[in-house]
């Protein structure tokens, strides 16, 4: 079955069009991005998100700074590489954006844009690629009926399709499984509330949604085969960053002996880094947690800390998927 698009390059338009993650789930609207200011702002404001759809989105950005020539293209890559600090994704697709420059230094115009066209397509057809081979590859972890829990959204809608942890759970279903999922809410955006719920929910799982806090008590109370996350950023060690709460749940996880799964592109990978205290940690609004039920706020006396991601020891995952196959412990990517 095929998922939802929430990054698509609509050529009679010349135009990206994006699935408006932030209306999700009340409707289901997309913003047309005509310039690299249109698609920056919508990663930096979450319109788009997800490691692999920021990274797609950025490349498709670039094709659209082309009419502008060749120091418009550059200016492009710098502009989108200031969105979001932590996805690796983004700085793999504008390197290979950059690349792609660099190896015809003297081609303008049309010819320059079809080219960076080619390569934001390829970066989009190859991350669905490789979510249906690590979605292969994961399936095979879990048991015939499997009850999950996941965090965040690492589903269709952030990547190109298919999904990364969602993906191995649609991979799983065809394969024959049974798969139930818990969702975490996943404060403060609700990623989890708002996006997994929804997505999975279209495409007729049995998910169950609970609150970050209540993982524990899941886990103490509840049958769970494995938590599977997606990833951020990976270290060569494995570490691994991804939303803030992934940590707390990796080592609930190995409190409870449930095993904990990370499903990443080899995009994810950042093996410049030996381990994860180089992962630079997106540090978001205080905005986005001062909002209280009933139009309520916290007070503005009171700091606020917002981390957007953590990183989690590599002790503390099981297996790391990827399209290349299930690596385990001791991790040493190269
Ligand atoms: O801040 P977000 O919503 O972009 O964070 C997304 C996540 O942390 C995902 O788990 C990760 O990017 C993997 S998406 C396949």
């Amino acid at each position: 079955m095929r998922t939802i698009d929430s990054v698509e390059w609509i050529e009679a338009d010349g135009a990206l069009r994006l699935l408006d993650q932030r209306a999700l789930p009340g409707r289901e609207a997309y913003v047309v991005c005509r310039t690299v200011e249109d698609v920056a702002l919508a990663i930096e404001n979450m319109t788009v998100r997800g490691a692999p759809a920021i990274g797609i989105a950025a490349a498709y950005g670039v094709v659209l700074a082309a009419a502008g020539g060749r120091g418009a293209v550059r200016e492009a890559l710098e502009r989108l590489a200031r969105t979001r600090p932590t996805a690796v994704n983004l700085f793999e697709a504008l390197n290979r954006m950059r690349a792609i420059l660099e190896a015809e230094p003297s081609l303008e115009g049309e010819g320059l844009a079809g080219l960076l066209l080619d390569g934001a397509l390829r970066i989009h057809e190859a991350d669905v690629e490789a979510n249906r081979r690590m979605g292969a590859y994961g399936a095979e972890l879990l048991p015939r009926t499997a009850v999950v829990l996941t965090h965040c959204n690492a589903g269709a809608i952030a990547t190109g399709g298919h999904g990364t942890a969602l993906g191995v759970l649609r991979s799983a279903r065809e394969a024959g499984k049974t798969v139930r999922v818990y969702a975490d809410e996943t404060r403060p955006l609700l990623q989890g509330a708002r996006l997994t719920v929804w997505e999975l929910a279209r495409d007729g799982f049995d998910v169950t949604l609970i609150a970050d806090g209540m993982a524990g008590a899941l886990m103490r109370t509840k049958r769970v085969d494995a938590v599977i996350v997606g990833a951020d950023r990976i270290a060569a060690n494995g570490d691994t960053a991804n939303k803030i709460g992934t940590y707390a749940l990796a080592v609930l996880a190995a409190a409870h002996g449930v095993p904990f799964y990370v499903a990443a592109p080899w995009s994810t990978f950042d093996l410049t880094l030996a381990d994860g205290s180089g992962i630079p940690i997106e540090e978001r609004s205080d905005e986005e947690m001062r909002g209280l039920p009933n139009g309520q706020r916290v007070p503005e006396t009171v700091r606020v800390w917002n981390p957007a991601f953590d990183v989690t020891p590599a002790r503390y995952i099981s297996a790391i998927v990827t399209e290349r196959g299930v690596f385990r412990p001791p991790y040493m990517f190269s």
